[in-house]
Order: structure tokens, then sequence, then C-alpha cells
């Protein structure tokens, strides 16, 4: 269709009231949980955009096939469901049903890494990071230089350094690295998809020095969708076309089936190494479950089953990658200081330049998501130093859009917030950490005002 106005491609089945608060009530609530939204109850806020992950709405297929799920311990035909379309997609020979993402990574890193091993990827998610230096590796970020600047526009800027990818081997040793991961899109780098041209750059680095190449593909059917959008040579070809090729240059992916599986749980692990399937079959078996249905139900397996395929939709695509810009040049076009462009998934304020009277050590990023939950009801995520420490790259709050969940107004209603936010930045206030756990220490911390 050639219309000015995109649509969301559906109509509303079932729907799930939300609830205000009073200001007096957010700063109680605030106060309660330490300055940090991760300790909110979900009921105390109005407009959760804390991550699009396991958010989203589902089908009415999706909800069809839950009925259908077959819950047999073993061989159960959900599974068979599940592996065709991952492997439609994909291509890989072994497909590993997980809980979710993380419990692909902690396998896929316990069979192929151990101490003193080098992972570089464009960017470590937080849990792929922790879950690379849990077994005793170091998790290296390669992202392109040009990238790391919020302000910069440039159509592919998850890409990998491919030149710093190469220095890296030279230095450390191939013998070092057990596998190199491109994650698409670059999701802590602020939603930013990584080209084909790229891909096959890193694909061909890793053939020539014979290190195996990984996908961290949560959001590989948005990364599909920006390459047809962006990249010459795509324009004609399928989301799922532009996946397939993808995927056929690396080696096995690790999947959160809660992103571009349109699921609210589920995941999987893919290898074309018939001898590391084996050993990750094992651990499987270990802490998730037998390996026709991983950590999940059948049910499950078949909403993953569908909603992957859904991920792939040119009217969704169309809709989802519009419908997160939205946000990103409403805010833009007002002053306010975003990663440009907009990403798929996310808009990515810079918290950095929206409050630079905040120095770094006094978490800027909190401090704005804790006064747009203030303002209204609003919960993001800072994606910065108290994630990541002394790794930072960025002082980011992200703005994560359920898939499927929310209309044009409530957006209208963030973009308003986020303004008033933004006309009294100046009084906002640094925070400083009262408690903070070992690792992924985000979730956890208690702050208090300076
Ligand atoms: N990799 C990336 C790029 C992710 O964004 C996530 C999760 C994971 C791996 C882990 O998957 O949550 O299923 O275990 N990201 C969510 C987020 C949590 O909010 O961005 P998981």
């Amino acid at each position: 269709m050639s219309t000015k106005t995109i649509i969301e491609p559906f109509r509303i089945k079932s729907v799930e009231p939300i609830r205000w608060t009073t200001r007096a009530q957010r700063e109680s609530l605030l106060r309660a949980a330490h300055w940090n939204l991760f300790l909110l109850e979900a009921d105390d806020v109005l407009i959760d955009l804390l991550t699009d992950s396991g958010t989203g709405a589902m089908s009415t297929h999706q909800w069809a096939g839950i009925m259908e799920g077959d819950e047999s311990y073993a061989g159960s035909k959900s599974f068979a469901h599940f592996k065709n379309s991952v492997q439609d997609i994909t291509g890989y020979r072994h497909v590993i049903p997980t809980h979710q993402g993380r419990a692909a990574e902690r396998i896929l890193f316990n069979v192929m890494c151990k101490k003193g091993d080098v992972v570089p990827n464009n960017t470590h998610f937080d849990t792929t990071r922790a879950n690379v230096e849990f077994v005793g590796a170091e998790a290296v970020d390669l992202l392109h230089p040009e990238a790391r600047r919020p302000e910069t526009i440039l159509p592919f800027k998850g890409n990998m350094d491919v030149a710093a990818l190469e220095a890296l081997i030279a230095r450390v040793g191939k013998e070092r690295i057990p596998l190199v991961m491109l994650t698409v899109t670059n999701n802590s780098g602020g939603g930013q998809p990584v080209s084909m041209e790229n891909a096959k750059a890193v694909s061909q680095v890793c053939k020539t020095h014979n290190i195996p190449l990984y996908f961290d593909a949560c959001r590989f059917a948005e990364n599909a969708w920006f390459i047809r959008e962006r990249e010459p040579g795509y324009s004609s070809k399928t989301p799922k076309e532009i996946a397939q090729e993808m995927f056929a240059l690396g080696d096995g992916c690790t999947m959160s089936a809660k992103k571009d599986g349109m699921a609210n749980i589920g995941g999987f692990l893919c290898t074309n190494d018939d001898i590391l399937a084996r050993q990750e079959k094992d651990l499987l078996i270990l802490t998730e479950g037998y390996p026709t249905y991983g950590g999940l139900a059948g049910r499950d397996l078949e909403a993953v089953a569908i909603g992957l395929q859904e991920s792939l939709d040119e009217d969704y695509l169309r809709y989802r990658i519009a419908s997160t810009a939205y946000l990103g040049n409403h805010i833009a076009e007002q002053g306010v200081p975003i990663v440009q462009p907009p990403g798929g998934h996310a808009i990515y304020i810079d918290a950095k330049a929206f409050l630079p009277h905040i120095p770094v050590e006094q978490f800027p990023g909190v401090a704005l998501a804790a006064e747009l939950y203030l303002e209204g009801g609003i919960r993001s995520v800072e994606i910065g130093s108290l994630m990541f420490a002394a790794a930072a790259n960025m002082e980011l709050v992200r703005l994560a859009i359920p898939r499927r969940t929310y209309t044009q107004s409530h957006i209208d209603y963030v973009v308003e917030i986020i303004l008033k936010v933004f006309a009294r930045r100046e009084k906002i206030k640094g925070l400083k950490l009262t408690y903070e756990a070992p690792f992924l220490r985000h979730f956890t911390a208690h702050l208090e005002p300076m």
C-alpha cells in the first residue's frame, strides 16, 4: 500500500486496562523502589516501555496454536512445528529449544568457551556479556567507532568494526577466540541494524581464520526490514529471504523468542555442528529439559513457531518500524537528543546530552528514567553506567515498544511527558548507589538522590 498514513495492520480483540496513579503516589512508590524502576509493581506503571521482551500481544493464530499445543514429554508434534519454522528461516541443522535467550547463551558459552578465551561481538547485550564473563572469558565489543556517536545518522550503526576484529584476532590469536557473535539488531547500541555487507565481511574474516560465527538473532526480522529499506539490492526481496541470506553466513544462533518470536516466553539455540549439538543437548537435559521441549510447554512451542513467521510479515514490519520512528521523530523535532536514526524496537534518549549537568558517576540515565516515571507513570530503562559500569559506551534511556500493544495515542502521551520533563531538565539531580549486586547489578540496585 502506498498511502501516507501507515496504520496498525490488526484490530484489537481483547483489551487489558491500565491504571493511573497520582504524582504524590508515584513519589512514594519511587522512593520505596529505591529509584530503580525494575523494583516497581507493574500495576503502578501506566505505559510500560521497560522492554519489548515477552510483552507483546499475540495474534489470534498464536492463541489458536496454543490450544493445539502437544504436551508430550518426548517427540511432541509441537516441537516438530517449532523446529520446521526455525529451520525454514535459519536453515541451521540443529534446533535446541530453551526457555529464553539467556538459557541459549549459557549453554552456548559453557560448551564453546573456557577461561582466558575472548568473544567479540558488535555489542554484547547485558546477559550475553554476563554469560561470557561467567565462564571466565572476555567479552569484547567491536562496534564501528562512528556508531558510538548518538547524533550521527548512518543507515547501519549496528555494524561491527571489521578492521578491529582482524586486529583482535592478530593480537590474541584465533585459538583464544572460540566464536564471533553479531547481534541483530544491536540492542545495547541503540537498536541499530547490521548491514548484509557487514555480516558478509565478518563472515569472511571468520571463515579465513576458521572461527564460527553466531548471530544473536533476537530482532532478526526488524534487521531484515532495515536491510530491505536501506541496503542497495534488497528492496525487492522479502524479509524472509533477507533473513535466510543472513543466517546462511553463520554457523548458528541464539534467539530470544520473546522479541521477534512474538511470544511471551521462549528461545532457542541453533548450530550446524553435530558434536557441539550433542554437548549442548546434554547440558540442556541437565537444566532446561528434554531436547523436544527445552524449558517450554508444547503450547509455547506453537506460539513461537507461528510468531516467528508473523514477525516477517511485510505489513507488520512496515507498521512496526514506522511506529518506533514516530516516537523518535516527534521528540527529536523538539530538540530531545536521541540515538539517531530511530532504531527498530526502541528509542534511546541520550541522557548525557539531555542532562549535561549530571556527571556519569551520578547516573544521568537512571535520573532521567525516574523523572519520566514521576511525570507520567512511564517506565523505561537505563542502558549506561548502571547497567554496564566501566564498559558503558553511552548513557542512554531506552523506551522499548512492546509489539502490537500500544496505539498511537499512547505514544502521543509518551511524547507529551518526555517534552514536559525536557522543559524542566536543568532542575533534575543525579543519584548515588546505596546497594549493588556482584553482577547484573542494574536489576536490583538501590539508589538515592544526591
Ligand atoms: N540478546 C539480546 C540482544 C537481547 O536483547 C536479549 C534480551 C537477550 C539476548 C536475552 O534474551 O531475555 O530472552 O533471556 N533483551 C531484553 C531487553 C531483556 O529488554 O532488551 P532473554
